[in-house]
C-alpha cells in the first residue's frame, strides 16, 4: 500500500496507523517544532534481507538538528535502532521502504519559547512504502524557483526541521504550477543552493560540481555518499564550489540526490536543455552505483547497512 502502513511506531510504542495521534495543541501541530529525517530502506533478494542506509548518519543528524533547536530526544540510538527494526518488520516491509523519524514538543500552554526541560519532547517514526518513480529513469524538467533557500542567518537549511519545509514547498509548488516537475532554489547571494528536498549536482567537461555545505543546503548524507562513491569507485573529481545560475543552463548534465529523491537526473532548467536534453550517460552510471551501494551488491560498503531481518540488536 503506497502511503500508509499497518503501523506506526509512537513515543515508544507500536501502535496502528489509525491510532498514531497526537493533541492538535501540541507545539508540533502549532508552531512546526519538530525534528526528522527521511531515511530508505532497500531490499536485497538474494541475501533475503531489508537493509536500512545509513542509519547512524541518519541518527546523528537528527540529533544535530535536535540540539540546535534545544530539542533532547529521549532515546538512545541503540534504541532507535531497534525501533526502525521492530517497525519495518511489523509492517512486513522487504523493500523500498521510506521512513521518518520524527521529534517533536507535545502540548504547551502559552506562546513561550520551551526550554527542553518545561515541555514533553515526543517521538514518532511512520515508514511508507515508496518505490522509486518514472523521474528516475526519465529525468525531470526543473524551473529556478523566485524563492530564495532558507538563510543560516535566519533559519539555518542545515536543521532539518519540518518548518524549513514550508520554505521548500513555496518553491515546489510555484514550480509545479509554472509546469515544471522541480525547483532550483538559489540562496540569499544569488547561487545554487539545493531543491525543495534534494541536493544539487552537475556536471561540466567531466567534472561533477556541487555547492558546498556553507551554501545554505541541508548536510545531505547522499550528496556525501556520492561524493565518496565518484571520487573512489569512478575516479572522478568532485569540485564543492559556489555554482551560478548561468552554469547550470551550460552543463552537461544535472542530477538532484536524496534519500528520497535518490539520484534523479534533471534534463532541463528554465527550458535551457542541458546537454541534449535526455538523462546523461555518467548520471545513470552514478545512479547505478549508489543502488548497488544501497542494495548491498558492493561489499565495500556494507558497513552504510543496517539488516532489519537479520539477529536482535
Ligand atoms: C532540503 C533537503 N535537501 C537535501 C536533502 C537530501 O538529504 P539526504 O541525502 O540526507 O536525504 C533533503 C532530504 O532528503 C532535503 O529535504
Amino acid at each position: 500500500m503506497a502511503g500508509k502502513a499497518e503501523f506506526i511506531w509512537l513515543d515508544g510504542r507500536i501502535v496502528p496507523w489509525a491510532e498514531a495521534t497526537i493533541h492538535v495543541a501540541s507545539e508540533a501541530v502549532i508552531r512546526a517544532a519538530s525534528v526528522f529525517e527521511g531515511v530508505r530502506g532497500y531490499g536485497n533478494a538474494e541475501h533475503d534481507e531489508l537493509y536500512i542506509f545509513r542509519n547512524a548518519d541518519h541518527l546523528r543528524r537528527l540529533r544535530q538538528s535536535a540540539r540546535m533547536l534545544h530539542m533532547q530526544i529521549p532515546y538512545s540510538d541503540e534504541d532507535l535502532t531497534a525501533a526502525f527494526r521492530e517497525l519495518l518488520r511489523r509492517n512486513g516491509f522487504r523493500n523500498d521502504v521510506h521512513f521518518r523519524p520524527t521529534v517533536y514538543f507535545g502540548e504547551g500552554d502559552s506562546g513561550a519559547s520551551y526550554l527542553p526541560d518545561e515541555i514533553r519532547t515526543g517521538m514518532f517514526v511512520i515508514a511508507v512504502k515508496r518505490p522509486g518513480g518514472k523521474a528516475l529513469t526519465e529525468g525531470v524538467a526543473a524551473g529556478t524557483s523566485t524563492w530564495r533557500r532558507n538563510s543560516d542567518i535566519a533559519m539555518p537549511s542545515r536543521i532539518k526541521a519540518a518548518g524549513n519545509y514550508h520554505n521548500s514547498r513555496l518553491a515546489h509548488v510555484e514550480a509545479r504550477r509554472n509546469g515544471y516537475g522541480a525547483a532550483l532554489m538559489l540562496n540569499a547571494a544569488g547561487k545554487v543552493a539545493e531543491g525543495p528536498a534534494a541536493c544539487f549536482m552537475m556536471v561540466r567537461q567531466g567534472r561533477v560540481i556541487t555547492p558546498p555545505v556553507t551554501a545554505d543546503i541541508l548536510e545531505s548524507i547522499t550528496r556525501e555518499t556520492l561524493i565518496e562513491l565518484i571520487r573512489d569507485e569512478l575516479g572522478l573529481e568532485v569540485q564543492e564550489r559556489e555554482i551560478d545560475r548561468t552554469e547550470v543552463y551550460m552543463a552537461e548534465e544535472a542530477f538532484f540526490c536524496g534519500s528520497g529523491a535518490e539520484v534523479t537526473p534533471m534534463v532541463s532548467l528554465d527550458r535551457y536543455d542541458l546537454g541534449d536534453g535526455k538523462v546523461g550517460a555518467l548520471t545513470k552510471r552514478i545512479q547505478r552505483l549508489y543502488f548497488d551501494v544501497a542494495e548491498g551488491r558492493v561489499e565495500k560498503y556494507r558497513h552504510w547497512l543496517t539488516p532489519v531481518y537479520r539477529g536482535n540488536t
